[in-house]
């Protein structure tokens, strides 16, 4: 039967639900083997599927699972989505912002694997904070500060997690249907009214083309519709990083200056673009007015304000936050123009610098991390600073190759 159904999907026919549900909670059970399941994820990367097979895929990828009652919180409660990217710390700003515009986030993060970062491990990297709390915890933050951001729970989409795992190693990572299902199962499990998704395209993203990135949005709106969800996307780029700093305390820090009004750019743009959407939905405004809101309460302090005292409830010391590591300066080796700053490269870079997990149970090293000295455009001279390393791995040559393209 498992044999028929990999077959079938090998030979390019489509599934029914109960196929597909036969082989995937077959493998939740340990009925179906990983060398099974590998080959049915790979026929899937090369076949693609229906858009009835990525419903049912879906509502399976859920019902492994429980789904969050978030109905005891009063108003419209909005969450947030990454399809990840190299130093994406968004949600620490956008979270506390929206918050301060008083829509409720309550929102489960991950961990980062392979190049790209995770929510969880930069607020971990916090002295003393806190990533995993109760139900009841999460309830009674919600009610005091409206903002709650905590790791996902097991029984949350369990599905998805092993098959996330197995993608991962089996080189399956980047099925648009996959992505799809994998996202909204978790949103909808997550128990938020609606959903703002910021889908990256790049070479430092899983989505390499504007035509892929197009095609999820369009699954992610219609998955969200068959649930009463309202889902709204914004594609943005991630063929260089986002921001200056990659590496979680670093990205923390920058998350604090973008709150204190010290930095404008890209990351600032992001933020605003993906607040003022949260905004909208959770308080049914028009986006320019929620644009409006959200500005003033960055430069009113409203959103920094929620962002310290976010911290604080969740137990973590934000103050005398330093970077404890050895710093090493990339110079230019030639004069021009700064052209590209390949966001891949320096994710693999940011990751053997011990910012970055190469494998689940790797210990990372908060401390860890590049701070980016130029932008895209600027007049470069030999010798200037390109980037600054932190790092406390000792003897190490980094590879700094195909990092900075000055021409
Ligand atoms: N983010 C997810 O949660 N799942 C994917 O498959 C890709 C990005």
């Amino acid at each position: 039967m498992i044999l028929d159904i990999i077959s079938k999907k090998a030979n390019n026919y489509e599934l029914t639900k109960e196929e597909l549900e036969t082989i995937f909670m077959g493998y939740l059970k340990g009925e179906v083997k990983d060398y099974q399941m590998s080959a049915f994820l790979m026929a899937i990367c090369i076949n693609d599927m229906s858009d009835s097979e990525i419903f049912a895929l879906t509502d399976i990828f859920i019902k492994s699972g429980k789904t969050l009652d978030l109905s005891f919180i009063k108003g419209i409660k909005v969450d947030k989505h990454s399809t990840g990217g190299v130093g994406d710390k968004t949600t620490l700003i956008v979270g506390p912002l929206v918050a301060s515009c008083n829509v409720p986030v309550i929102k489960m993060s991950g961990r980062g694997l392979g190049y790209t970062g995770g929510t969880i491990d930069k607020l971990e990297s916090i002295p003393g904070f806190v990533v995993d709390l109760t139900l009841e915890e999460i309830k009674k933050q919600a009610e005091d500060i409206s903002i709650v951001i905590t790791s996902q729970t097991e029984d949350l989409a369990p599905l998805d997690k092993k098959i996330y795992a197995l993608r991962d190693v089996t080189a399956t990572t980047n099925s648009i249907p996959l992505i799809a299902s994998s996202i909204m199962s978790k949103k909808i499990a997550g128990g938020a009214d609606k959903v703002v998704i910021d889908i990256k395209v790049g070479n430092g993203a899983l989505i390499k083309t504007k035509e892929d990135a197009m095609r999820l949005s369009n699954l992610l709106i219609k998955i969200g519709s068959y649930y009463q969800k309202e889902v709204k996307t914004v594609i943005s780029n991630m063929d260089i990083p986002l921001g200056h700093n990659i590496g979680n305390k670093l990205e923390v820090l920058e998350a604090l200056e973008i709150l204190q009004g010290k930095e404008q750019g890209p990351l600032y743009n992001l933020v605003i673009e993906l607040a003022g959407k949260m905004v909208s939905l959770g308080k049914e405004i028009t986006e320019e007015e929620a644009k409006k809101e959200v500005i003033d309460n960055l430069n009113n302090g409203k959103a920094l304000k929620k962002f310290l005292e976010f911290v604080k409830y969740q137990h973590g010391n934000i103050e005398n936050l330093t970077i404890n590591a050895k710093v090493y300066n990339i110079k230019a080796n030639k004069t021009g123009t700064l052209k590209s700053i390949n966001a891949l490269n320096i994710a693999k870079l940011s990751q053997s610098l011990g910012a970055g997990r190469k494998n689940k149970d790797d210990k990372i090293d908060y401390n860890a991390g590049i701070i980016i000295r130029k932008n895209i455009g600027d007049d470069i001279k030999e010798g200037d600073i390109l980037a600054s390393l932190y790092t406390n791995i000792d003897n190490e040559k980094f590879n700094l190759e195909r990092i900075f393209e000055i021409s």
